[in-house]
């Protein structure tokens, strides 16, 4: 095993509010800021190597132990699942899951299976089976906010941040379907093995976030 300890940031939205968290923490976050195309980078002066990736494959590399801790979207969680251990909110990349469809529409009404697009089949599946409703799920791999507007579905369970998307595209929230927002996740066997040197950085990471509720 290595004797680093390699956290994984998700690329891209929620990259920047790490790296303030570790920049908070005291770390020296001058290589993240000045990576280039580099995908591993490490913190100066501390034994902690820091690799950037998409979420889905922050949880891969975690779950696998390649990765000792991940900052993840709770979005990715929910859909992807795996076998970690989810120990902060964080606090930033805040968002929700929501249905949403056609502005005036009314997702329930009448009798017909209604038709669902969406990027997280898994989440939209698991929510109509807790209302214990038939729904068909089209997976769409971008944009879902088309779906709807098109004729594909009748509505769409994506994430809603602003709002924004689904304004200036005659679109409206339906429903809410769970909060979203940025979780450290471990490693089940780091969380044993390095279970020091994690737990302090654990503690640095929950000191420093922005939800003190934790
Ligand atoms: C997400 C989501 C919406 C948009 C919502 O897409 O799928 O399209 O953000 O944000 P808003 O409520 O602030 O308008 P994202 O930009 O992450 O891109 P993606 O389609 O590549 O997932």
């Amino acid at each position: 095993m290595n004797s680093k300890v390699r956290i994984a940031l998700t690329k891209g939205r929620i990259e920047s509010k790490a790296v303030e968290l570790l920049d908070r923490i005291g770390y020296d976050t001058s290589e993240l800021k000045n990576k280039g195309r580099r995908l591993i980078l490490s913190i100066p002066n501390e034994d902690i190597e820091v690799v950037l990736a998409k979420a889905a494959d922050v949880i891969t590399y975690v779950e696998h132990g390649v990765c000792d801790i991940g900052v993840v979207g709770k979005d990715t969680i929910m859909e992807h699942g795996g076998k970690f251990f989810e120990v902060l909110d964080l606090g930033f990349g805040r968002c929700k899951f929501a249905l949403a469809g056609k502005k005036g529409g009314s997702f329930y009404d009448g009798y017909g299976v209604k038709t669902v697009a969406t990027k997280y089949p898994a989440v939209t599946r698991a929510f109509f089976e807790s209302k214990g409703m038939d729904v068909d799920i089209v997976k769409i791999e971008g944009s879902v906010e088309l779906a709807p507007l098109v004729g594909l579905s009748d509505g769409i369970v994506d994430i809603v941040e602003t709002g924004t998307t689904l304004k200036e595209n005659g679109l409206d929230v339906f429903e809410d379907v769970a909060p979203i927002s940025a979780r450290l996740i471990v490693n089940t066997v780091s969380m044993k093995l390095k279970q020091e040197r994690v737990s302090e950085i654990v503690r640095l990471i929950k000191e420093n976030c922005d939800d003190k509720n934790n």
